[in-house]
């Protein structure tokens, strides 16, 4: 498979296939910390957080998917270790265990803020190639983002 099978140009195709696998990467980490959220958080909010924590690794999990076969469609592999995803990712692991429940929301908080950040740069490349495929994908995976940062914004009372 290669890109110019659906009419794109290889040269500017490689910067969308490597935003998108940095992207993977990200999305990796964040999803194994909002897991561990989803596991760990105690307290009087257990019954809100657990659940909202559970829809967002969801969520992640199908874009992880999403991502990597946005990735293959484009004629690349995508990185699919541990090792590559935690060398390549600017999201950084943290240990959830006894972590306060607003302290776990706001360091999701953090890691949207980054995932968006990557988002919007992403449009920008996948502009410049003509790959409106990609750029509308990652499109809606902002959206999302940007609606729940809001949703968790509020939940910890941030303007
Ligand atoms: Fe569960």
């Amino acid at each position: 498979m290669n890109a110019k099978e659906i009419s794109l140009e290889e040269g500017k195709v490689k910067p969308v296939v490597d935003h998108l696998n940095d992207l993977l990467a990200n999305y990796h980490i964040y999803y194994q910390k909002v897991r561990g959220c989803h596991w760990n958080v105690k307290g009087q909010n257990f019954f809100t957080l657990h659940v909202k924590f559970e829809e967002l690794y969801t969520a992640a999990l199908t874009t992880i998917d999403e991502l990597a076969e946005r990735i293959l469609t484009l004629g690349k592999p995508p990185y699919s270790t541990f090792k590559d995803y935690i060398e390549t990712a600017q999201i950084k692991e943290i240990q959830t265990i006894g972590l306060k429940d607003t302290k776990m929301v706001k360091a999701i908080i953090d890691d949207l803020a980054i995932l968006i950040a990557k988002e919007r740069e992403i449009m920008e490349i996948t502009a410049k190639a003509g790959d409106d495929g990609s750029n509308d994908m990652v499109n809606a995976f902002m959206q999302f983002n940007e609606k729940n940062t809001w949703m968790l914004r509020s939940f910890v009372n941030e303007d």
